[in-house]
């Protein structure tokens, strides 16, 4: 098996990574996990040191287009587990997609809305909005508000904090077009690690 793989090989993101990995090993469901892993989230969101200015930039030439910049911080030689930035530039909005996989996303800097879709009769259904401001987060359990969309609000870019238990820019997910509802294969990628450098999992 591939090692894990610290893009970003700080002692923070080492502790970080270590407790999640116990939570999740002790935990006997994905939701009592995420309950355990809440409190060291909350406390990565609220550090205002730990993320270095260059996985704060967008980034032109992205996957997910309109310039938002994925940024592997982490990801486990398994391919079972992986922590990204996504910084979304201002009037920037990713595609409406999935993730496939369960964990906890929060806000780091700007502000954010995340529109949540469900499948509908025709095309998919716009069920909620809600408005994110740094040191907010969700816990995410697919299929449960699994196809969504991030669109930023404030005039800076905004970022968010994933902790999602695929490796979530390699695998093979979908985008959506939210009128019709036709989905189609899409990976967004990383903007600094490629994914043949490891399995996807
Ligand atoms: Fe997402």
């Amino acid at each position: 098996m591939p090692a894990d793989q610290y893009v970003l090989d700080t002692l923070v993101v080492r502790r970080f990574i270590d407790e999640v990995r116990t939570m999740i090993a002790v935990a006997g469901s994905p939701s009592e996990a995420c309950e355990r892993i809440r409190p060291a989230f909350a406390d990565l969101l609220a550090d205002p040191d730990w993320l270095p200015p260059a996985y704060l930039e967008p980034a032109p030439e992205s996957g997910m287009g309109g310039g938002i910049g994925q940024w592997l911080l982490y990801r486990a030689g398994d391919g079972s587990l992986s922590l990204f930035s996504l910084v979304v530039p201002p009037n920037a909005e990713t595609p409406v997609h999935d993730h496939l996989a369960w964990g906890l996303v929060g806000l780091y800097r700007g502000t954010q809305d995340e529109e949540i879709y469900s499948r509908a009769r025709s095309g998919l259904e716009l069920v909620e909005r809600r408005p994110l401001s740094p040191g907010d987060f969700y816990v995410l359990i697919p299929p449960r508000d699994d196809i969504h969309r991030v669109r930023t609000t404030s005039p800076e870019t905004s970022v968010s904090i994933h902790l999602l238990t695929n490796d979530t820019g390699c695998v093979w997910r979908h985008a959506y077009d939210p009128a019709t509802g036709e989905e189609r294969p899409f990976r967004s990628g990383y903007v600094n690690v490629a994914c043949d450098e490891a399995p996807s999992g």
